[in-house]
């Protein structure tokens, strides 16, 4: 049996992260492999807790260093009580977001150094990093109109479901060249995905580098 994986999605808004992450457990299913689905921020009770806080609309102003404390806080903790007892156990997890968020969100789109995010990194995460990431891409504009489209908006259709999606159009542009900076930095674990196709082919390129980057040899 292979050992268990640690399987990440990742993108900007309305990139249909969850409903690959989804998807892909199901085809794991198939392959007889349990996965846990879970999501940052989030995952465990305390960090679905700080979730509530982070992504309330009516949040103060705040900056990027005491937002990605918040994050981390929360990810120290979907670490301890979900993440790595699942893997232990020899449980696969397919996570909706992860540290990469933080990287971009509050790092290049965020303004934060990218060695403030190093040293949280350093602190909370290793050594469980992920053995894959999937990057799903798409223009902001598409993502945004998508996102919004969905229906479940706080404030009704049209509005901003979180504080981040409400941001301007160049922080989402922002977001979109730090995710395809970290996808070049890291090509081993990192995978830039095109979502702008149909569902059904984004799946199938996800199941196809799972199968390449987890799977062979593991037969
Ligand atoms: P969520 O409703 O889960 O959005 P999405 O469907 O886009 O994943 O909200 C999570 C928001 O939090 C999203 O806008 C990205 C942001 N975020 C960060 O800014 N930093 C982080 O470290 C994480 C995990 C999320």
């Amino acid at each position: 049996m292979a050992s268990a994986k640690f399987i990440t999605f990742e993108g900007g808004e309305g990139s249909g992260k969850s409903t690959q992450a989804r998807l892909l457990a199901d085809r794991l299913q198939v392959r007889g492999i349990e996965a846990l689905l879970t999501r940052e921020p989030g995952g465990s009770p305390f960090a679905e807790r700080v979730r509530a806080l982070l992504l309330d609309p009516a949040i103060p102003a705040h900056g990027a260093l005491s937002e990605a404390l918040l994050f981390y806080a929360a990810r120290a903790d979907h670490l301890d009580k979900t993440i790595r007892p699942a893997l232990a156990a020899g449980r696969w997890i397919i996570c909706d977001r992860f540290s990469d968020s933080s990287r971009v969100y509050q790092g290049a789109a965020g303004g934060l150094r990218a060695a403030t995010l190093d040293a949280l990194e350093r602190l909370v995460v290793l050594p469980t990093r992920p053995h894959l990431t999937l990057i799903l891409d798409l223009p902001p504009m598409q993502g945004l109109a998508r996102a919004r489209a969905r229906g479940t908006l706080v404030g009704g259709v049209g509005a901003p479901t979180d504080p981040f999606e409400g941001r301007d159009a160049s922080f989402h542009e922002h977001l979109r060249k730090g995710y395809a900076a970290l996808a070049k930095a890291e090509p081993q674990r990192c995978a830039l995905v095109d979502a702008t196709k149909p569902t059904d082919v984004v799946a199938a390129e996800i199941w196809a580098l799972v199968e390449q980057r987890l799977l062979s040899g593991a037969r």
